[in-house]
């Protein structure tokens, strides 16, 4: 029998599950009675605890603060029919975010450390899981810096917390992109292959650009050439090309997510082409205007699936097949969705009950 560990649990005296509408779930504003804190400090995690959803009390030194010594991971909870709590894949956020704290200078989060903290939590607030389609519990686990010390170097003493909160959709509707040539969200040897604060503080005014032109989100390009794809929004991305599914292989500039690396996975069970290359923003155009390109989408944790309608490059809107016709991205969120949902046989050893 493996030994559990040590976590103080200290229960809420006023739950706020009544007031929740979980009819009308947002993204993100939402979040449940407890949350899971651990201090790491003299080189060890300590105080592993489960207290009421609160503020937290930090110095305004805190190097999070001043510097973005900070990693993140998301992950998503469903109840089947049985009413029993599935967790998708967090063993591979466990790595994930152990990968982010190397490169950000941090302290590992041991994998059981991680694992229990998330079981233990979200089986204390079991009935915020919710079971209507197309809703789940997010669990955000997170890891900053929390000296009080505003020298530039690794923080000595850390936090690693878990919040949980119901969600609905991320994005209500598919997607119109503009293909970004200027702006960089990573860069060769930089940190774009950590899921780090920072990355998406850097994305929010490129972002914003294309938001006041019309657009919801950006494609990334890469930042040598600006020539090849790399992400969209906050996503990975694939195309259908030919009937083969296409997308740039993970590098440090690009996130290696485990919703993009499930659907690698189904796609070649399914016997489909698959081709983890580079992509050229030309070859995106030139397949767009022979009518070879038949689905663009991004996908991620948030929203599994975020069809792209259209894709704005140079001063052109390119609209994309209508959504009803793409194959490949409706089959892969079917079967992700079902899987997660308990819905689908579990093959892989995906679900974590
Ligand atoms: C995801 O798509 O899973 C993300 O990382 C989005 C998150 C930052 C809300």
């Amino acid at each position: 029998m493996t030994e559990t560990l040590d976590i103080q649990i200290t229960e809420t005296q006023s739950s706020k599950l009544s007031e929740i509408d979980f009819d009308n779930l947002a993204f993100g504003k939402t979040f449940s009675d407890h949350m899971f804190v651990a201090d790491y400090k003299n080189g060890e995690w300590t105080d592993l605890r489960i207290t009421p959803y609160q503020n937290l009390s930090i110095s305004p030194a805190n190097a999070t603060l001043h510097y973005a010594q900070s990693i993140f991971e998301g992950l998503k909870a469903h109840k089947n029919d049985n009413g029993d709590i599935l967790i998708f894949r967090p063993e591979a956020n466990a790595k994930r975010l152990i990968k982010s704290a190397e490169r950000m200078c941090m302290p590992p989060v041991p994998e059981e450390l991680f694992m229990e903290a998330i079981e233990s939590l979200v089986s204390l607030d079991k009935d915020w899981v919710p079971n209507k389609p197309g809703t789940s519990l997010y669990i955000r686990p997170f890891q900053f810096a929390d000296d009080p010390f505003i020298g530039v170097r690794p923080s000595e003493t850390y936090k690693f917390m878990v919040l949980t909160g119901p969600v609905g959709g991320y994005y209500s509707e598919p997607v119109k992109v503009k293909i970004e040539k200027h702006f960089t969200r990573a860069v060769r040897g930089g940190v774009g292959a950590a899921k780090t604060a920072g990355n998406y503080a850097a994305s929010l005014y490129p972002a914003k650009q294309a938001q006041s032109q019309g657009y919801h989100q950006l494609v990334w390009t890469d930042g040598q050439t600006h020539e090849f794809i790399e992400e969209s929004g906050t996503m990975n991305i694939m195309f259908v090309i030919n009937d083969t599914l296409i997308t740039p292989p993970t590098s440090d500039s690009i996130l290696p997510g485990i919703t993009r690396e499930s659907a690698l996975i189904l796609a070649k069970d399914w016997g489909l082409n698959v081709e983890e290359r580079p992509i050229k923003i030309d070859e995106v155009i030139e397949a767009i205007e022979k009518g070879s390109l038949t689905e663009a989408f991004g996908i991620g944790t948030a929203a599994t699936v975020s069809h792209i309608a259209v894709i704005g490059y140079e001063g052109t809107d390119y609209e994309l097949p209508t959504i009803e016709t793409r194959k490949t991205s409706n089959r892969l969120l079917d079967a992700l969705t079902g899987i997660k949902m308990g819905q689908i046989e579990d093959k892989y050893g995906w679900i974590k009950k």
